[in-house]
């Protein structure tokens, strides 16, 4: 602990070292750390104190001293002001480096994992504008007019937008278009108030889109805009509706078709999936592929072999591998994602694969219950992880191995100390950047069966 405590206003001059979960570079004053925004690894600063607790103190970087070799110049105008990207100052090598750190910590800190082997982190060769998902939310200013944005960091505000260097130009197309074509069909004002935002789907590989309004009740601007926006916009394939109560509530009504197609088909690879509005789909269609080839290799699924895979989505894992084996199962809560699913198997001319719409913790346990087993079992949860009841649930498949698929690298090491435990000990992890200019890292990690005899 810090001899002198530091207190709230006061700035303290700061070496700054390595980056931590947040995005925030991290320095020590008298032996504590300081979690300082906005800094630099490798940055000498001056950091106002910001936040002070009994092990560790946050700040903001006021000015930088003596620059690091890694820090470079944010190319976007929203950057430090917008939510959704932290690293745009820390040039690409450096934040692949720094995120390989950052799961390589959290195995050994949080997961006690200190003899799995991390690789460095792949990074990608387009580092912008990769994401195939947004969610703009809309704001209308004082005199009456849309703009769709983007959350201010660490607030509810909205702010407007330029541009945002991480979406496909497409989907900036479509909120540009919206932003304009929403005026004159609204003349009142007051319905145009009920847009409460604008969520786009883009497929990479067919350069078209699926645009949802997320609207409280049901605005008459609804289909006019729709037929409006596709005018517009010629590569916009559907437009879809979903009700939310108000601009604070987190869930929405599944997505119902407005006008042309609720659903594109993107190319990941070499292969081909048919994938809903509403559905999880990966965000970075270069960086997926990657990822569903190391997959395939890891899980190396012979003909004899059952595959079950948890957190299955529209089947972007399991499909490539259940071509390979004798039986694919796959476990997803989403409705949309699993209809998906279905069609992707037939249109792949997969017979031997299976879709169940469940909760993963609660069909697990009840197939350990009935004596089910599995060659090769694929986790990819949602960011809480799975967690142990998932986890020993999976141990009693008795696979030979596990792939673990995570967007979170402190939920992961909880589940590999889990899976650990249960005798199946994690020998490596392949991190994969599939947000770049953010903290977020995807890994994967591969767990084999401790007996022999498995
Ligand atoms: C990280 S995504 C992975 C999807 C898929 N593996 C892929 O690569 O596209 C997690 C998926 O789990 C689903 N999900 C979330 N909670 C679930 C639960 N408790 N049971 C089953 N599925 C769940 C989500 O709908 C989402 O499709």
């Amino acid at each position: 602990m810090a001899e002198r405590p530091l207190e709230i206003g006061q700035t303290v001059r700061l070496r700054l070292d390595s980056l931590a979960v947040g995005g925030e570079a991290v320095g020590r004053h008298e032996g504590m750390a300081v979690f300082a925004l906005w800094g630099c690894p490798g940055d000498e600063a001056e950091v106002e104190i910001t936040e002070v607790s009994r092990r560790f103190a946050r700040g903001i970087v006021r000015s930088v001293i003596e620059s690091s070799p890694d820090r470079v110049d944010a190319p976007c105008p929203h950057f430090g002001e917008c939510g959704g990207c932290q690293l745009q100052h820390v040039s690409y090598e450096a934040q692949l480096r720094h995120k390989t750190a950052i799961v390589r910590d959290a195995l050994q800190r949080i997961g006690g994992l200190t003899d799995v082997e991390v690789a460095e982190t792949w990074g990608t060769d387009e580092p912008w504008r990769y994401r195939n998902r947004a969610q703009y939310s809309a704001a209308v200013n004082e005199s009456g007019e849309l703009a769709l944005g983007l959350a201010r960091f660490r607030s509810h505000e909205i702010i407007g937008l330029t541009e945002c260097r991480l979406q496909h130009p497409l989907s900036e197309q479509i909120r540009t278009a919206v932003e304009r074509l929403l005026p004159p069909i609204d003349q009142g004002g007051r319905e145009r108030s009920l847009l409460l935002g604008v969520e786009t789907f883009i497929s990479f590989s067919s350069g078209r889109g699926l645009v949802t309004l997320v609207c409280e009740g049901q605005p008459a601007f609804a289909r006019p805009l729709a037929d409006a926006l596709s005018e517009d916009v010629s590569e916009v394939a559907g437009v879809l509706f979903a009700r939310r109560r108000g601009r604070a509530a987190v869930h929405r009504s599944p997505a119902e078709l407005v006008m042309g197609e609720g659903h594109l088909l993107e190319e990941i690879g070499d292969h081909a999936y048919r994938v809903s509005a509403d559905s999880f789909f990966q965000t970075n269609p270069a960086q997926a592929a990657r990822a569903v080839d190391l997959v395939g290799e890891w899980a190396n699924v012979g003909r004899g072999d059952s595959v079950v895979d948890l957190y299955c989505g529209v089947g972007t894992l399991l499909l490539p591998l259940a071509r390979e084996a004798r039986r694919g199962l796959g476990v997803e809560a989403a409705d949309s994602a699993v209809s998906d699913g279905k069609a992707n198997a037939r249109a792949w001319a997969l017979r031997n694969v299976t879709f169940y719409q469940r909760n993963v913790e609660r069909v697990l346990p009840r197939w350990v219950e009935r004596g089910r087993t599995a060659d090769v079992v694929v986790l990819d949860p949602p960011r809480k992880g799975a967690g142990p009841i998932v986890t020993a649930s999976v141990a009693k498949l008795q696979p030979r191995r596990i792939i673990l698929v995570s967007c979170d690298p402190a939920t992961l090491a909880r589940d590999l100390k889990h899976l650990a435990e249960l005798g199946y000990p994690c020998r490596r992890v392949q991190p994969i950047d599939m947000f770049p200019q953010t903290w977020h890292v995807e890994a994967i990690a591969i767990c084999e069966a401790a007996s022999a005899a498995r």
